[in-house]
């Protein structure tokens, strides 16, 4: 017994030893690892009362317990990514878990709402900083990332405060705004943060009204396809175009696109909304990844999914020739605990990837990344209208904690860490370099966000539970808004 014993306690402690050296050295080579590795062991350890939150995810909770079996049969032979989709609505109200590995350390100190330009003197100081520029953050010549799209980089500002906004009312918009991120419909009551316009640096930012995105949009198709995060900023584009009032005229056309709710689904993978007046098309679709994901064997119910990390989502590359504007996301899915939860096996080369650089998370998404612009942009020639962005990450803002573990974003005081994004290079470093070279654009938000932490759903969620935040998802009207501002500029 005694012998029996000692070789694996040996072996035990080796392990471990051995283990935890990797992780140091891991850690210590590269930063993301810390971002990634403590979420890892937390996706099942969600409250049940956090997921409570979204009625939708209970109902889907019951039913996933209920009948499993015959939901993973449907996905598995339908086209659809049913499978995941069950597995997202579960995980959803985590979403807040996953990390947007933001450097923290990159804006302006100090700065207070009352020190914010009204909108009058902000001009004067606009045609200050339109000079030809030669300040204390370096010059703005030989611009490097994508972003910097007409010239001047709209990455690079600070938020004013502006009568104008917001677009549209939190209280409407009701056909396309979801009750869980209205928060004019919570509990919250500060709504300071609606208040604030970004203004870029170099350039008064053309003014967005939904007359003139449509115009300019006629007869065209532009399409959101990415995470929850990328769901807000479809559903901010709907409201900011329609004004958040009532418009019976505008067609659901998600038929189109494949987009309707699956027999047993909680609701489809995605919406397609059309006006008529100039034939223009928004559309959202899911995919977390932006990977394709098929079942590794479509005759078992209980099958893991490939996620083909090199592969375009089908629906992407079916579609994307309809498609004028594209914008993509990831980001917040990547953590190990949300692929093993939804079961997704990384594939490259239409094999299990065996590639230990990609294996890790990190290395996974880069991967990604990469390899999803590199294939937009390899379709580019053929569909030489088409503009393509990929949105940088949309910031996380948990303070004292992380997002079970108390992390709040309460405060109610905008811009309280700074107001101004004085660097050139995007805070999102891999989507940058993802997109160099290519002629896929840099739809850079990352630093500009980083500074919107009272902007977030908080503690203000429907159903809120007490010490659990939603420090990830942002109150609509909100920072998505100006996103699109920014998109709008840039089409
Ligand atoms: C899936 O979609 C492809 C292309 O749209 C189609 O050819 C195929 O028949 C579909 N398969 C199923 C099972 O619906
Ligand atoms: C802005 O300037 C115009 C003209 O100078 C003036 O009429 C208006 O009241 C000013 N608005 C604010 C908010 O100061
Ligand atoms: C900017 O780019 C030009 C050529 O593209 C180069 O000659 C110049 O030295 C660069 N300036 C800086 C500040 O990097
Ligand atoms: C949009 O399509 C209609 C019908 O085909 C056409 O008459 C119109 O000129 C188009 N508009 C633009 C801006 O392409
Ligand atoms: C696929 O799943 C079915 C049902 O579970 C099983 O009978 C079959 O052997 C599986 N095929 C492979 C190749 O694993
Ligand atoms: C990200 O992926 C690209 C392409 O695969 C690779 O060239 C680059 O070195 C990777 N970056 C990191 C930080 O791993």
């Amino acid at each position: 017994m005694k012998g029996g014993l000692k070789v694996p306690r040996i072996s035990l402690i080796l392990t471990g030893f051995f283990c935890a050296t990797v992780i140091i050295l891991a850690y210590m080579k590269s930063p993301f690892l810390s971002y990634w590795t403590p979420s890892q062991d937390h996706v099942f350890q969600i409250s049940p009362d956090y997921i409570v939150k979204d009625e939708e995810v209970v109902r889907e909770r019951n039913r996933l317990g209920q009948s499993e079996q015959n939901m993973n049969i449907e996905s598995a032979i339908s086209n659809s990514s049913t499978k995941d989709k069950v597995t997202e609505e579960l995980i959803t109200n985590t979403e807040i878990e996953g990390s947007a590995g933001i450097p923290p350390s990159f804006t302006q100190k100090g700065g207070d709402l009352k020190a914010l330009e009204e909108k009058n003197s902000s001009r004067e100081q606009e045609n200050e900083v339109a000079a030809p520029v030669n300040s204390a953050d370096g010059p703005i010549a030989n611009l490097t990332s994508a972003s910097k799209d007409h010239g001047y980089n709209s990455a690079k500002g600070r938020w004013v405060t502006d009568d104008s906004q917001p677009l549209y009312s939190g209280f409407g918009c009701k056909r396309w705004l979801s009750a869980m991120w209205a928060c004019r419909l919570t509990q919250r009551m500060d709504f300071e943060y609606e208040k604030l316009r970004w203004r870029p640096r170099n350039c008064e930012m053309e003014e967005f009204t939904g007359v003139k995105f449509l115009k300019r949009m006629e007869n065209k198709t532009l399409a959101f396809i990415g995470d929850s995060l990328g769901r807000q900023q479809f559903q901010s584009l709907m409201c900011m175009i329609t004004g958040g009032k009532d418009r019976p005229d505008v067609l659901d056309v998600g038929r189109e696109y494949g987009l309707v709710k699956a027999r047993h689904a909680v609701r489809p993978d995605g919406w397609a909304y059309r006006f008529p007046s100039t034939q223009t098309t928004i559309l959202y679709y899911w995919s977390a990844s932006l990977c394709n994901l098929t079942p590794i064997n479509a005759s078992n119910p209980a099958t893991d999914y490939a996620m083909h990390l090199d592969r375009p989502p089908a629906f992407l590359s079916r579609f994307l020739p309809r498609f004028d504007v594209l914008v993509l996301n990831t980001g917040h899915h990547w953590n190990r605990g949300k692929l093993n939860a939804n079961r997704w096996v990384m594939y490259v080369g239409g094999v299990p990837n065996t590639n230990r650089k990609i294996a890790d998370i990190a290395g996974a998404k880069n991967f990604t990344v990469h390899s999803i612009i590199k294939w937009v942009d390899s379709q580019l020639p053929k569909y030489p209208g088409l503009k393509a962005f990929y949105r940088s990450i949309s910031p996380r803002h948990f303070f004292n904690g992380d997002w079970n573990t108390g992390g709040t974003c309460d405060n109610t005081t905008p811009l309280s860490g700074g107001k101004e994004v004085l660097q050139d290079e995007s805070s999102d470093a891999g989507a940058a370099s993802a997109v160099k070279g290519t002629g896929v654009k840099l739809l850079d938000i990352t630093a500009l966000s980083e500074l919107r932490d009272e902007g977030h759903i908080s503690r203000y969620s429907i159903k809120s539970t007490p010490g659990v935040q939603d420090c990830l998802h942002w109150c609509l009207p909100g920072v998505p808004d100006t996103w699109n501002e920014i998109l709008f500029s840039q089409i």
